[in-house]
């Protein structure tokens, strides 16, 4: 019960990684505040952990502004952010648009940017806040994903930048990038690749040391653990989730 009487809020929560994450911390006895644009999924999530769910397209800060307040009324305050909201737009350099460009790095970079901006007032002022933020191997490079890379490498940076910045008012700021994770997002880029799914995961898995593919709950587990006051001692770091080095 390592989150007893805190509460958190997860963006993106309505699957795959969010999802397990929301279920994990409830169970761990969190009060949990499952946001997503997509509500219907949310609510599913929150329903069987008595969690709450919000509706919210975290490119938009007037959103943004309100699930943090709605959490903080709710629930009556906020300590954990998770910012799982994420998409893909891939395609080669000399193919990939404005629009693919624009939506990737809204998403992950502009969405992450304002849920911790509003999420942090709350935390200072409190003197305590963990705050995890999703990254991917793709920070490293990935044929096809220049938006996605950089909005990957960009969150590692903002995560080392805001512990810095909120590191004196107690507040821990990590990030986690996960490998190939079995979840919608990666379903549909089989799908796009015009690829059968079960063979592409075999395909990612020869690849991995560890000769699996990624589960919601690996990326979870290690979400919880830096969201926890084990980690209390960890602040601007990144972990990657990928089965091997
Ligand atoms: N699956 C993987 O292999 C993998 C690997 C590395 C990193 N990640 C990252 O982990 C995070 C979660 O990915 P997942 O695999 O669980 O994907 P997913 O598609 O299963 O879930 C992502 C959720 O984000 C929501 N979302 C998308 N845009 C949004 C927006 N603008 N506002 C609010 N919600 C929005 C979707 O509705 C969806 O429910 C993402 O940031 C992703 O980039 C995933």
């Amino acid at each position: 019960m390592r989150f007893q009487g805190k509460v958190a809020l997860v963006t993106g929560g309505g699957r795959g990684i969010g999802a397990a994450t929301a279920q994990l911390m409830a169970r761990e006895g969190a009060k949990v505040a499952v946001s997503d644009m997509d509500v219907a999924p949310a609510a599913e999530v929150a329903g069987p952990i008595q969690g709450i769910a919000i509706a919210c397209d975290v490119t938009d800060r007037g959103q943004v502004e309100a699930m943090v307040e709605r959490t903080v009324k709710e629930l009556g305050r906020l300590d954990i952010l998770v910012t799982c909201a994420g998409i893909t737009r891939d395609n080669l350099l000399y193919k990939m648009t404005d629009d693919d460009w624009d939506a990737v790095i809204d998403t992950h970079l502009k969405g992450t940017f304002l849920c911790a901006r509003a999420a942090q007032k709350h935390m200072v002022d409190q003197k305590y806040g963990k705050m995890v933020f999703l990254s991917s191997t793709s920070a490293l490079g990935n044929r096809g994903q220049t938006n996605y890379s950089a909005a990957k490498a960009g969150l590692q940076g903002m995560a080392r930048t805001l512990a810095i910045e909120l590191g004196p008012f107690n507040v821990n700021v990590n990030s986690v990038a996960p490998g190939f994770v079995e979840t919608r997002m990666t379903r549909a880029t089989a799908e796009r690749m015009g690829v059968d799914f079960e063979a592409f995961k075999i395909g990612a898995a020869s690849q991995i040391p560890l000769q699996r593919v990624g589960q919601p709950e690996d990326i979870a587990s290690v979400i919880a653990f830096l969201c926890s006051d084990e980690s209390g001692f960890v602040s601007g770091q990144t972990i990657y989730v990928r089965g091997g080095p």
